[in-house]
């Protein structure tokens, strides 16, 4: 950190928002948000409703408080905490919020890029072979026999780390910037053609109700939190990523007005994706509530049944690998930038020398759906263990304890310094970072944790 004149910066704003819209839209948006709305069937209003209002009063917020961060302490998460905390007079502990995210986002690394592995395993199948599938049935055959085969698992998996610690290896600017660059404006381009197909060909209006219909006394356990940690997985939250991120801002940079454009095109990409999933899953009369592999059970039998449909298909696993390696490259960055920081490790043998231990779990999560299925922690097999609990716990705490700390700790005076903006915006938004957010999260826990039981 005593490099500050040397680090990197974006080029521009622009940059700068590019690459965060890059790190928040990902497989949250595509295959997470599909398949934990179908599976909360009967509730999807609720948790589409939850969701989009902590992405406003908790996101939002959260997302300029990260920023500020990472931008005031200039440096990687765990640097940034602790310079932070020194020049406002505060315990070094709070770095352990540094730690919490550059490890918290290797571990949603490790199965997020086994889950990434399965998207190009797929685009691989439709590039070199097309896959015909006529039923339901063939479809569950088909990504069945995938998920029972660690070694095709592990060998996409692979291919996957080996992209993204490729990007991240090569740095900040020529590296994770280019990359986003050249694969935001394809990503956007190819959404829009999905959601005129889904709208075209497929049952929009059904998906819209699907996804609106608001049914209070259907709610399931665990619904109201997983809206919530989705708000934060899907604005890539309370993990080190933007705060790593906004350490490359530069001064000029307006953070409120930035993350007005982040959250806002970043739900919207959301929504967008749902409702093109949903309306060709209904349009071809199929079911939304089946699990991890949602997308990969519903929309074979879309394309299948579509002129062009395997080049469609193509597209559309093209989209979702950028999205989530644009994604997976901002859960790496964190830890990479500590270790060239803290240790002056040159950045590629940092990149490479981390995603292998990172590998290495993403391996045991292969093998947790078919070696390993019987090791179960809670009833849940180790893909699932990590998952919720970076979602539904890490995400959340580390939200809440960034929430004190800009709130309550850092000052007013370093807060008003980095945040330009109005004076009635400004205290907008410093009061809900102070009372609104911490409310939030503690009553959606006391809400799930304390009136629900869905530990069992
Ligand atoms: N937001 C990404 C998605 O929706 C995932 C992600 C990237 C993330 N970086 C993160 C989640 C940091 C939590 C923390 O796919």
């Amino acid at each position: 950190m005593s490099k500050a004149s040397s680090r990197s910066t974006w080029s521009n704003r622009w940059a700068f928002i590019l690459v965060t819209i890059g790190s928040a839209v990902g497989l949250g948006n595509i295959w997470k948000f599909s398949y934990i709305a179908g599976a909360s069937e009967g509730s999807v209003g609720v948790f589409i409703v939850v969701y989009m209002a902590c992405v406003a009063l908790i996101g939002l917020p959260l997302l300029m408080a990260e920023i500020l961060i990472g931008r005031r302490g200039r440096g990687n998460p765990v640097a940034a905490m602790l310079n932070t905390a020194k020049e406002s007079n505060n315990s070094s502990w709070w770095a352990l919020l540094g730690w919490v995210g550059i490890f918290g986002a290797l571990m949603i690394l490790s199965f997020y890029s086994v889950v990434s592995g399965w998207m190009v395993d797929y685009f691989w199948q439709y590039l070199v072979k097309g896959v015909q599938v006529n039923t339901p049935e063939e479809t569950r055959v088909a990504y069945e026999a995938m998920m029972a085969d660690p070694r095709r698992l592990v060998f996409w998996h692979t291919v996957f780390m080996v992209l993204t610690a490729g990007v991240v290896a090569r740095g900040v600017v020529s590296g994770i910037e280019i990359a986003n660059k050249i694969m935001m404006p394809l990503l956007f381009l190819i959404l829009i053609l999905l959601t005129l197909w889904g709208a075209v060909a497929g049952d929009m209006p059904a998906a819209l109700r699907f996804m609106f219909n608001l049914k209070i006394e259907a709610v399931k356990p665990g619904v109201v939190i997983d809206g919530m940690g989705h708000a934060f997985f899907s604005l890539s939250l309370g993990m080190g990523a933007i705060m790593a991120y906004g350490s490359y801002v530069d001064k000029q940079t307006n953070i409120g007005h930035t993350c007005l454009w982040i959250a806002v095109v970043g739900a919207l990409i959301g929504l967008l994706c749902g409702a093109a999933i949903f309306s060709l899953t209904f349009g071809y009369g199929l079911t939304p509530s089946t699990g991890p592999g949602l997308i990969l059970q519903t929309l074979p039998l879309a394309f299948s049944d579509m002129p062009g449909g395997r080049v469609f298909a193509i597209f559309f696993f093209l989209l979702v690998i950028f999205a989530a390696w644009t994604s997976s490259i901002s859960l790496l960055e964190p830890f990479v930038s500590w270790l060239t920081e803290r240790f002056g490790i040159r950045r590629a043998f940092a990149a490479w020398g981390t995603a292998l231990p990172v590998w290495l779990l993403g391996v045991a999560v292969c093998l947790s759906f078919n070696e390993w299925a019987e090791f179960k922690v809670l009833g849940r097999i180790l893909f699932e263990v990590l998952d919720q609990l970076a979602t539904r716990f890490m995400m959340p705490l580390s939200g809440l304890a960034i929430a004190i700390y800009v709130g309550w700790r850092l000052g007013k005076v370093i807060v008003v310094d980095e945040i330009q903006l109005k004076q009635r915006t400004f205290t907008l938004w410093f009061n809900v970072l102070r009372f609104v957010v911490p409310v939030g999260i503690t009553l959606v826990f006391l809400y799930e944790l304390v009136l629900r039981d869905w530990f069992g």
